[in-house]
């Protein structure tokens, strides 16, 4: 990635991060399913000193931090200062003490070769710089026969949540063909991709977990909205470029395709994510 490219990523982040610190009782309940899949994979239990690579506003590390308990750590790392802020004032809200934070990214851990027992990232993946290189750096400090786990989205037609609305705006604005490696949300949709990238950095025993669950929140369609159009900087971006009497034609367009999706009150899409592990060799 070009610098420039590594810039424009980190500074919609930034902005990102308050919206994503806002959010983040429902975030930490729309993709609990997430976490939880994390952490089975890579085998975390009472006692694990735990990476968490990318933790935004504070997840997976938050949830961690009370599984591994007392006699564990975690070690949250994000390169972005905002969401370092927010994981760091939200966890001390909490009382956490086994928990610690380093402003850093993936590709270069400020850390001693085998400092952790496992190396998790969730929905991280995707944005980083050089993913082959993080991912040898994620094995690099971690111990051997330690597990490597990354959580990334499935395939966008099977994410309605991020979809309905995306689809819906890309009809009215011209978007430019993708570069498939570029960081974005679907960047390790194809399944086989990102085990591919933990292959080639040596990671072992490698295992591909399809997850589907439901992302699922008590929340009206006005909410979902508010939420979707405020945390994602893609989307952030798009709209800025709608003229203003095109806003509530594409809000009332995204309303009739959610429109199954909001039920009584709750909304409910189904989500497909992967959940890529491997191990670092015992050599
Ligand atoms: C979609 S958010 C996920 C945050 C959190 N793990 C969660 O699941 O709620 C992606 C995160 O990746 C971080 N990120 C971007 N570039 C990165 C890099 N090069 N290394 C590590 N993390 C990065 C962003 O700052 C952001 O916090």
């Amino acid at each position: 990635m070009i610098p420039e490219e590594k810039n424009k990523t980190l500074d919609s982040w930034q902005t990102s991060a308050r919206y994503w610190d806002k959010y983040r009782v429902l975030i930490e309940q729309m993709f609990a399913p997430l976490t939880s899949g994390l952490v089975e994979e890579a085998r975390i239990g009472i006692g694990r000193k735990v990476l968490d690579i990318g933790g935004g506003t504070g997840e997976p590390s938050l949830t961690i931090s009370s599984i591994v308990g007392p006699t564990g750590s975690v070690i949250y790392t994000d390169p972005v200062a905002g969401m370092v802020e927010a994981a760091q004032a939200e966890a001390g809200r909490r009382g956490l003490t086994n928990i610690h934070f380093r402003q850093c990214s993936a590709d270069d851990l400020p850390f001693a070769d085998r400092t952790f027992d496992v190396a998790v990232g969730r929905l991280s993946a995707m944005f980083f710089v050089d993913p082959v290189t993080a991912v040898r750096e994620a094995l690099r400090v971690i111990r051997k026969d330690g597990y490597v786990s990354f959580a990334v989205w499935g395939p966008k037609e099977a994410n309605p949540f991020f979809s309905t609305v995306a689809d819906v705006i890309d009809r009215f604005l011209e978007v430019p063909p993708q570069d498939p490696d570029a960081p974005d949300a679907f960047r390790f949709a194809v399944p086989g991709k990102l085990a591919g990238i933990l292959e080639k950095a040596d990671a072992k025993n490698v295992i591909e977990r399809q997850l589907n669950f439901q992302i699922k929140a008590a929340i009206s369609f006005e909410q979902f909205w508010q939420l979707r159009t405020e945390m994602s900087g893609t989307l952030r971006e798009k709209m800025a470029r709608l003229a203003p009497d095109q806003l509530p034609i594409v809000k009332q367009a995204v309303a009739d395709a959610a429109r199954r999706f909001f039920v009584s009150g709750t909304m409910s899409f189904p989500a497909e994510a992967l959940i890529i592990s491997g191990k670092k060799s015992p050599a």
